[in-house]
């Protein structure tokens, strides 16, 4: 909004405008045409939001575009100014990384620059100068020679989209982006036939236009292009005669896109210059979910039921994390990754055992619906070895009925429960290996940490024998002299047996200061503990106690800016252990993470050293009374981008990185609206096979989920509770629970709730029921009032359907059971508005009722009130304690514990 009228220039800005280079077009959007020579920057447009361009009728504007508002990625694009949809992008695969980095034309033609200046896209070179560049009314991006004749121009290379006027030729296609910020192409892919259109995903089709019910054939003929208009979608012959058509109202302009989720939207505008809500809300196609290829995550089984569907698991398998709400065998053995043809095996083993597992009865994949069978009239056990002798094969099915084979190659997406009648003859394989063989890459790592340790071990051993046998030598040849002190000592320092050996061997490493020789590939920068003191000052300034210890602000010799974090009550931890830890942390590089810059381990000292966020913890500015109000729009960009950093650590890392202590002084903020999570990995992360095993205990009350209450293993979703609670106070601007919670209303019983100090029970008993804001947050739910649930300091200003979207996914977040919360990436997806919203289920929130009234007075039933004063009491000697990394609650015995690697 507002695009299309530049407002007036703050002062600062022209400043810097003027003094930057290209001051002669600062930030006046140009209509229709721009003559050479011409350069723009994010940074130079930047009160217009990158916009330099737009068409004469207002409709479509040429930008410095950034995505998402992330602050990563630059890309040269056209949108549709009203609707703000990008419609095309020329550098998707090489963004400009940098707000001053440009965008330049000149008689040569178009070119991006990194900030250094290297051309990171251009057009091609052309056989004459280029007079002008021009945006038609239609969105064309087009340069033009002295004669106005088109050199080049967008429609002829379209990346995600197609609008109106524009037309897409058999044999080319259309690119999903990665996500809503990242343009990069995605995995969906449009195709224009000569028959059909149709949506592929890695090589298999999941629909077709002429299946669709949508589609008209008009007659037969060869397809020549795919075209949009003001009438509907066409595919046209080479004479223009349509071949297939889908009929749609009348509307000015029609944008056709691929989504990032795989559907492809056709979305329509009365006109062209308006984003004035169209006669028809458009087209969204594959309509049921079922039919997208990943709609249960890999290997999932996907339940039609209405319009909405159900993911579940076949008999065999269950749910995994390594894809989003996917599936894997239960049995333990593993399907064979993708390409995993290349036969990297570290050759352990050699050939592995492949075996298949059934997917039983009712179970469709997408795909045979649409490819022909790799082998007709074959049998099933010659289907089967067609898949074994494929290595690209990861299942296949066979319908008895037609002895059709289909092999599922290259990547296996979800399935489809259909109804059994239909499906009886067809069966469903997934080719295994056996879980004998842990994977090669843990392997190696394990390999890299115990070769080592072996070798010296050995060393150590034979060296000992050596020794004993010449001592004995020595002794015989002495006869009977008398021992001397000397040889005393030397048999103390002596092994006497391979354990004991082994432990020296440790202890002597983890006294000894220079520990180069721990050897861990990937590991940051190692500081010495005199260079920690000179970057810190001496520990000078504290700038903050987290869960693990002091926090101090650093300078590094380059003038960046650092906080050291030292740990403490690490006496029992490892050197290597430690090490092995920070190599995992160190690797992981994501904008919404907080980045560790090194690390100093002296004796006992543990020293992370991180970038520096100057802004703070979150809980700052959004708890505190006075000082500036986080407005709207950062709070909902805070959300966004702390969902994208848990979903990372959840799914982007080798290794599943639960954070365990989610809260908003976990998340920090810095200048240039970026948003990190903090503390993470610090002393759990699990690989897949253990991450439903994780019993340690760990995090802080008013974030805790109900499984730290029970038996129930901590998973992934465990964050998600934590986020949701973080989410309904960034929607608040309150804690969720206010400090002084009630301590009953008297009696002698229930002196045993104390939950905190310092409330007074005459208050808090009238109150309390409204003190617990995730109880408000889900009456509010029902009863569709969204607005009264913002924070009142706003006054209002907020973005209405935006709370309502932030309350959904955070109700969605506390679901009580585990697995009916979304994952991370799921909740990135929802808030960003790239992902269907989902609706919270009530009935799997009615324990908030619990909690909000367990604290308004013990009046329930007994069984209840034990529930919420042993939640109670656990949750408070998990927040005294939880100050220290290896404060385990006291009440728990250590065996009942088990370290959490
Ligand atoms: C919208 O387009 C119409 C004709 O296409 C034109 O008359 C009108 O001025 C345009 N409006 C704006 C704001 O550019
Ligand atoms: C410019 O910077 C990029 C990375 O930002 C680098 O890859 C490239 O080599 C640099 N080019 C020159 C000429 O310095
Ligand atoms: C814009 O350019 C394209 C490609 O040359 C053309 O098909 C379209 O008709 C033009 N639109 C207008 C409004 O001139
Ligand atoms: C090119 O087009 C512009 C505007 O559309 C016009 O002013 C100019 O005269 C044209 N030049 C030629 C050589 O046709
Ligand atoms: C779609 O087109 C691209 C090239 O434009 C091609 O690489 C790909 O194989 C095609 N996919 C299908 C399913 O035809
Ligand atoms: C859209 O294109 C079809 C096929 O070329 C044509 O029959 C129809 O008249 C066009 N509609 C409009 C509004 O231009
Ligand atoms: C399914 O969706 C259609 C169109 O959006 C709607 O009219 C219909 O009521 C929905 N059916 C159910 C069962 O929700
Ligand atoms: C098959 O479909 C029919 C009607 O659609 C339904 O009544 C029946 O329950 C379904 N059977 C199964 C096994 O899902």
């Amino acid at each position: 909004m507002g695009m299309g009228s530049p407002s007036p220039m703050p002062p600062l800005l022209l400043l810097l405008i003027l003094g930057a280079r290209q001051a002669a077009h600062a930030s006046t959007i140009t209509t229709e045409l721009i003559i050479p020579d011409f350069s723009a920057s994010y940074l130079l447009f930047i009160d217009t939001l990158g916009v330099f361009l737009r068409s004469r009728n207002g409709a479509f504007v040429a930008a410095v575009y950034n995505p998402g508002g992330q602050k990563d990625r630059y890309y040269l694009a056209v949108l549709h100014g009203p609707s703000r949809t990008c419609v095309w992008a020329a550098n998707r695969a090489a963004p400009i990384t940098d707000t001053a980095a440009l965008v330049r034309l000149t008689s040569a033609g178009l070119s991006t620059e990194d900030a250094n200046g290297t051309a990171v896209w251009s057009t091609p070179s052309f056989s004459s100068p280029v007079a002008a560049l021009r945006l038609n009314d239609s969105g064309n991006l087009a340069l033009l020679d002295g004669d106005n004749a088109t050199l080049w121009q967008s429609f002829d290379r379209p990346t995600d989209s197609l609008v109106s006027s524009q037309s897409l030729p058999a044999g080319e296609s259309l690119a999903s982006a990665v996500s809503d910020s990242d343009m990069k192409e995605g995995v969906y892919r449009l195709n224009v036939t000569t028959a059909d259109a149709v949506l592929s995903w890695m090589g298999s089709l999941y629909w077709r236009l002429s299946n669709d019910a949508i589609s008209v054939k008009d007659r037969d003929g060869t397809v020549a292009s795919m075209a949009v208009n003001g009438t509907g979608l066409y595919l046209l012959a080479a004479n223009g005669a349509i071949i297939i058509q889908v009929p749609m109202p009348p509307a000015e302009l029609r944008i056709v896109q691929l989504g990032v989720d795989g559907k492809l939207q056709i979305s329509s505008f009365a006109s062209a210059n308006s984003s004035a809500s169209p006669m028809d809300s458009g087209i969204v196609t594959p309509s049921r979910g079922c039919d997208l290829p990943l709609s249960c995550g890999a290997l999932g089984v996907c339940t039609a039921n209405g319009n909405a569907s159900a993911c579940t698991c076949p008999r065999l398998f269950a749910a995994s994390h390594e894809h989003d709400n996917g599936c894997a065998p239960s049995d333990g053995s593993t399907t064979l990754p993708s390409g995993s043809c290349k036969g990297d095996d570290g050759g352990a083993g050699g050939s592995t055992a492949i075996s298949y597992i059934s997917l039983g009865s009712g179970i469709a994949y997408y795909a045979t619906k649409f490819s022909p069978p790799a082998v007709s009239g074959s049998n099933a056990s010659s289907c089967q070895k067609l898949c074994t002798g494929n290595c690209s094969c990861l299942g296949y099915f066979y319908d008895d009925s037609s002895r059709s084979c289909y092999l599922a190659q290259h990547q296996i997406g979800s399935f489809i429960s259909t109804n059994s009648t239909s499906a009886a003859g067809t069966s469903g394989y997934i080719k295994v290996q056996s879980s004998q063989s842990p994977s090669s890459s843990s392997n190696k790592t394990l390999i890299a940490i115990l070769l080592p340790t072996v070798i010296v071990f050995v060393l150590i051993v034979v060296v000992g024998a050596v020794v004993i046998v010449s001592w004995r030598k020595n002794e015989r040849r002495a006869g009977r002299r008398p021992s001397g002190p000397s040889r005393d000592v030397n048999l103390r320092r002596q092994p006497r047996s391979p354990g004991s050996a082994s432990a020296h061997l440790v202890r002597d490493l983890d006294n000894e200061d220079d520990v180069d020789d721990v050897v861990i590939p990937g590991l940051p920068t190692r500081f010495t503990h005199n260079e920690i003191e000179e970057m810190t000052n001496s520990y000078r300034t504290k700038i903050g106690a987290g869960g693990f210890g002091a926090v101090y602000k650093g300078e590094l010799p380059d003038g960046s800016l650092v906080a050291v974090k030292r740990i403490e009550g690490v006496g029992t931890q490892g050197k290597r252990e430690f090490c092995t830890e920070i190599a995992v942390i160190g690797n992981i590089h994501h904008v919404n993470l907080v980045r560790l810059r090194g690390f100093c381990t002296e004796g006992h000292r543990r020293l992370l050293v991180y970038e520096y966020m100057n802004r703070g913890s979150l809980d700052r500015p959004l708890f505190r009374p006075t000082g500036p109000l986080l407005e709207w729009k950062e709070r909902m960009d805070i959300a966004v981008g702390a969902a994208r950093g848990l979903a990372y650590l959840h799914f982007g890392c080798n290794q599943r990185i639960i954070h365990c202590d989610v809260k908003p002084e976990n998340i920090l903020l810095a200048d240039g609206g970026q948003v990190k999570i903090a503390d993470f990995g610090l002393a759990k992360f699990l690989t897949p096979e253990q991450s439903g095993l994780f019993t340690t205990m760990r995090g802080t009350r008013g974030y805790l989920a109900p499984e730290w209450l029970t038996n129930t293993a901590i998973t992934d979703r465990t964050d998600v509770y934590g986020f949701g609670m973080v989410l309904l106070e960034l929607v608040h601007g309150r804690k969720n629970r206010s400090e002084h919670v009630s301590e009953g209303t008297g009696g002698a019983e229930d002196s045993t709730i104390n939950t905190s100090s310092g409330g007074t029970a005459a208050s808090s008993s009238r109150s309390s029921r409204n003190d617990y804001f995730p109880l408000v947050a889900l009456e509010g739910h029902e009863a569709g009032r969204y607005a009264e649930l913002a924070d009142a300091r706003l006054e209002g200003r907020v973005v209405a359907k935006e709370v309502e979207r932030m309350v959904k996914v955070a109700l969605c977040c506390l679901h009580e059971d585990p697995q009916m919360r979304p994952s991370m990436a799921v909740v990135a997806g929802m808030l960003e508005g790239t992902m269907e919203l989902r609706e919270p289920r009530a009935q799997a929130l009615g324990f908030l009722r619990l909690y909000g009234r367990g604290f308004a007075g013990p009046s329930d039933g007994n069984i209840i009130k034990q529930v919420i004063v042993g939640g109670a009491v656990a949750a408070d000697r998990i927040r005294s304690e939880a100050t220290t990394m290896s404060g385990w609650p006291s009440y728990m015995s250590s065996s009942e514990l088990s370290e959490p690697r």
